[in-house]
């Protein structure tokens, strides 16, 4: 079973509540939006396994320990995902990014799929597929469904908000996916939006509402 890990840090909880905020406009939005991907990467990269290297520093010769030469990707769920990108690349710069497009229908609140490029070699790398908002958990569940179809093995999921709804369905869909998230809010309201929440983020990342 994967691991759910619920971040409770005071720089993160510090950005979650600006991000919350209705009158934090994009650029700022943007930003906090950057800097919780990047700790929320620095926790759930925690498990990578390290390999001893022989070295000399200028004083003498030592055993130092580095990342064991696993090969990494990032898949963000297009639009709000790829806000997350830029921060996860500060920890994780050798990476890999694939995209997943998919917008959920208003009506029926099922995700559509409308693009998908994955590295070639996508089955070989542990995933991060990631996306702040995690609310009915349709679009993180298909996506996760859609990098299996193609081989992987081994994926986390990152989000900044998520619903108890979506990530209940995450656990049962997908119980061996390793999951971190910033907030896990209280209820999803009758047309989908998680409450309290931040809005429709990906209006918020790209500045469109
Ligand atoms: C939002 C969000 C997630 C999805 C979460 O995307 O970024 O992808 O909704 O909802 P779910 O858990 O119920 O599937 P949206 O469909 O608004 O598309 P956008 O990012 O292009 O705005
Ligand atoms: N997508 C968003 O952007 N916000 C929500 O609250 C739910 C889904």
């Amino acid at each position: 079973m994967g691991n759910v890990i619920i971040m409770d840090h005071p720089l993160i909880k510090h950005k979650i509540g600006i991000i919350r905020d209705s009158s934090t406009g994009t650029k700022e939005f943007r930003e906090m939006i950057s800097e919780i991907a990047m700790l929320e990467t620095y926790e759930s990269t925690r498990n990578l396994s390290l390999e001893e290297v022989e070295i000399e520093t200028p004083m003498a010769a030592t055993t130092v320990e580095r990342l064991a030469g696993k090969k990494l990707a990032i898949v963000p769920i297009l639009r709000a995902g790829l806000g997350m990108v830029s921060g996860m690349q500060m920890l994780i710069p050798s990476a890999k990014v694939g995209h997943i497009g998919m917008y959920r229908d208003h009506e029926t609140l099922e995700p559509v799929e409308y693009y998908c490029k994955l590295p070639a070699d996508i089955e070989d790398r542990d995933v991060f597929v990631v996306d702040p908002m995690l609310a009915t958990g349709g679009s993180a569940c298909d996506a996760i469904a859609q990098l299996k179809k193609r081989g992987c093995k081994n994926i986390r999921f990152l989000c900044i908000i998520a619903a108890p709804e979506g990530l209940k369905r995450l656990r049962e869909e997908h119980p061996d996916v390793d999951i971190t998230v910033g907030a896990l809010d209280d209820h999803l309201n009758e047309i989908g939006y998680i409450v309290p929440g931040l809005g429709d983020a990906g209006d918020r990342i790209f500045g469109t509402k």
